[in-house]
């Protein structure tokens, strides 16, 4: 049985570098029948190899929205074409962080994205959730595997001499990279206010002179990396380095992301701040279940 590895439209590099990691191969797919594609934007999809009776990684994002749909249409084309396996690898797991019903009559979203894509899958894996319960939705086995390691091999090119956690989820990525560098950290702790406000308790950080990273699991607008930054700035950093696994970068993220000297996220989402690919733990993490 072979493996090929399949990729949707945001996670073509990411998914090559599966394949490399992998020693298999890359089947291209079409996304337009026409130039342009169809004339009222709905998606197309056609996988141009043959994987019948293969072992098949697929990679997608589900971020943003229309690559949900793509994701679904690629399922189906690649079921059509009877490879012995399917697995199903999202990069970055769009959704998974409304993992409750926060309010009466909120839908689920993380299930229903799990329930979905599931549907003629063996296995799934993921990374950097913002809380791992969320693999529970899945009827399938279901893995997270740590982009950390990759953040680590980036910020030890980086002769960083500090990393912070600006929050308590950010804890058990922080102490993983700093572990890895074998580099002091420490953490702030962070409040909440709405979507786009944090705030955090006043705290002494032994940071003054040194080039300190910031690690998150995710960057979304920014607000939590940005503030972190300031902090550190006001304490004496002299050089602060936001990374992440997953950048999401919305609103007004890039504004407010200036206070920091380098910003630095993996191929999970592809954006100008991809810098680094969490390829090799995704291979390995296939490769320990073949
Ligand atoms: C939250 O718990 C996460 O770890 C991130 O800190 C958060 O999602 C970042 O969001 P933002 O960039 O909007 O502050």
């Amino acid at each position: 049985m072979r493996v090929k590895v399949v990729a949707g439209s945001t996670s073509v590099p990411l998914g090559r570098g599966i394949a490399k990691g992998l020693g298999a191969s890359f089947v291209e797919t079409a996304y337009e029948k026409h130039p342009g594609g169809f004339p009222d934007g709905e998606r197309y999809v056609r996988v141009l190899g043959d994987v019948v009776g293969d072992d098949v990684v697929l990679v997608q994002t589900t971020h943003p929205d229309t690559k949900i749909v793509e994701l679904l249409l690629l399922l189906d084309a690649v079921r059509s074409l009877e490879p012995s396996r399917v697995s199903l690898l999202i990069p970055y797991f769009g959704y998974a962080r409304q993992d409750k019903r926060f309010e009466q009559g909120e839908a689920l979203s993380a299930r229903v994205l799990a329930n979905h894509l599931q549907m003629g899958v063996d296995e799934v894996f993921t990374m950097g959730l913002h809380n791992p319960e969320v693999l529970k939705f899945f009827d399938i086995p279901a893995r997270e595997v740590s982009g950390m390691p990759a953040v680590g091999r980036y910020l030890m090119d980086r002769d960083i001499d500090f990393v912070l956690a600006p929050d308590d989820g950010a804890v058990r990525h922080a102490k993983e990279v700093a572990e890895t560098a074998g580099k002091p950290w420490d953490r702030l702790q962070k409040t909440r206010l709405d979507s786009y406000t944090v705030k955090f308790e006043p705290k002494r950080l032994d940071v003054r002179g040194k080039r300190v990273a910031i690690v998150d699991d995710v960057i979304s607008t920014g607000g939590t990396v940005a503030l972190a930054a300031k902090e550190l700035k006001a304490q004496g950093a002299r050089h602060v380095l936001a990374a992440a696994v997953h950048g999401l970068f919305t609103a007004n993220a890039w504004d407010k992301l200036a206070v920091c000297d380098e910003v630095a996220a993996s191929d999970t989402i592809p954006s100008r701040a991809t810098k680094f690919s969490v390829a090799p733990e995704f291979a390995a993490a296939i490769r320990a279940t073949r």
